[in-house]
């Protein structure tokens, strides 16, 4: 934790709380009204937001957002990366309204299904596709895919990971044991039994967790990105996939928000080489949908199964899975977004943000640091972590709440749990002076200078 004076914190939450609560009259009867919501929202996530009630959206548009009260805010959370691309995409909307016009869900292939996997295929390198409603099931599928082709019980996942609300990855490691992970509420059953936990950048960690011989598949994110930004040390990656190699476990490679690095994820730009690889959110435009590709040789074992009379549901699919319009929307958006130049300008706008978020921890001489990755960037209020466990360590609820808070009422939007921003094309270099400025302003107003 951060050696922030702690009166002068709680005296500041104070004042901000007083001032989102005189400014958001409406959210604040909104939140007073809606007695049919359980705990008055549509996803118990949303009352994780800083304040005493979340403001109510009223439109979302390119990178900005207005709530009923009338206020602008410039989105840097998008969603959580769900409208990384910006909201209400032109072309994404109109090719949706296209599709719904001509049927939506009909559960049979179509031309927009066969034109995805192919340029999946050629952005991510991997040759065999399918589709799911998100990243969640799109992770589930994955390891029951790799359950049924290695015949092994167990998945590897680094510790403080998070893939999704799948149960076996809802866990944290405890010296040398894997116990559910704080607030994860009735795990199936005892994740002991279906995980182990290793930590991130230590490859002795996971030689031996590999080394039981009863692992079905490495299930990772190429940099952390869901307890702060984590980057790789060199040569970890490399090292994953020689012990994941040398033990015949599958490497799965969730890049549902390292898609920030580039057109083609951590996997094009770090020429990394997962047995299958998981996406979700970003590739939807804003719509809901998951997918999951796999190489040639997993995609063999995977189609053997099929061929199997004896397979009945497989545990994998769904209904609206694939749907057409879900397919209509992924190629509109890896038709006019996700492209290699609009990547120049989100990564160029997180670098200016990065740059005046360090700028105001050098002029007060505070040992803190800022991540970047591609187009995300995060702060954090101690030196640059190494593993999960030491960004969990990390955390400040506290000053994250107030730093949120102070933002917000200021008309800027950052990722709730951690201090996270997002940069989509529609951002501009006065959204990014904006931040800058509020954010030195929070520092002179909590340090005192
Ligand atoms: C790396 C990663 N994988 C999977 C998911 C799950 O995405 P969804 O909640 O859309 O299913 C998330 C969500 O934050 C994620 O960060």
């Amino acid at each position: 934790m951060s050696d922030i004076d702690r009166a002068r914190l709680g005296d500041l939450m104070r004042s901000e709380t007083q001032r989102f609560v005189v400014t958001h009259p409406k959210s604040a009867a909104h939140a007073q009204e809606t007695n049919s919501l359980l705990a008055g929202v549509p996803m118990p996530w949303m009352r994780r937001w800083p304040g005493p009630f979340p403001i109510v959206l009223d439109q979302a548009s390119g990178a900005r957002f207005t709530d009923i009260d009338g206020h602008e805010y410039v989105d840097l959370c998008l969603g959580d990366t769900g409208s990384m691309t910006g909201h209400a995409h032109p072309e994404i909307g109109a090719a949706v309204a296209k599709q719904m016009a001509r049927g939506s869900t009909v559960m049979l292939p179509t031309h927009d299904a066969a034109w995805v996997a192919q340029e999946m295929a050629r952005r991510f390198g991997l040759p065999k596709w399918q589709f799911a409603l998100s990243a969640t099931d799109a992770n589930r599928f994955a390891l029951r895919f790799a359950r049924a082709i290695t015949g092994k019980p167990m998945v590897i996942v680094h510790d403080w990971c998070y893939h999704g609300t799948v149960d076996e990855t809802l866990v944290i490691q405890l010296g040398d044991r894997t116990i559910s992970r704080p607030g994860a509420i009735g795990p199936q059953v005892n994740p002991a039994l279906t995980t182990r936990v290793v930590q991130f950048n230590d490859l002795a960690d996971l030689e031996r967790a590999a080394a039981h011989g009863d692992v079905a598949c490495m299930l990772i994110e190429p940099a952390l990105t869901n307890i702060g930004i984590v980057l790789p040390e060199p040569g970890y990656l490399q090292g994953v996939r020689e012990i994941t190699r040398k033990h015949g476990i599958i490497l799965i490679i969730d890049e549902t928000h390292t898609i920030c690095a580039g057109p083609g994820g951590c996997t094009k730009e770090w020429g990394l080489e997962p047995d299958m690889f998981v996406i979700g959110k970003t590739i939807g435009g804003g719509t809901p949908v998951g997918a999951y590709g796999m190489s040639a040789a997993v995609a063999a074992q995977v189609e053997a199964l099929h061929d199997d009379d004896g397979i009945d549901v497989s545990g994998v699919g769904g209904t609206l899975a694939g749907n057409a319009l879900s397919m209509a929307a992924v190629r509109a958006t890896l038709t006019h977004a996700l492209l290699p130049e609009q990547f120049v300008h989100t990564k160029h706008m997180a670098t200016a943000w990065t740059t005046g978020v360090q700028q105001a921890y050098e002029r007060r001489g505070l040992a803190w640091s800022v991540q970047q990755l591609g187009s995300r960037a995060e702060y954090w209020f101690c030196p640059p972590p190494r593993t999960g466990a030491d960004a969990a360590a990390a955390v400040d609820h506290d000053l994250d709440a107030f730093m949120h808070l102070w933002a917000i009422n200021r008309g800027i939007l950052l990722t709730p749990f951690h201090n996270m921003a997002l940069f989509s094309p529609f951002h501009v270099a006065q959204d990014v002076e904006r931040h800058t400025e509020q954010f030195d302003e929070a520092l002179t107003a909590l340090t005192g200078r």
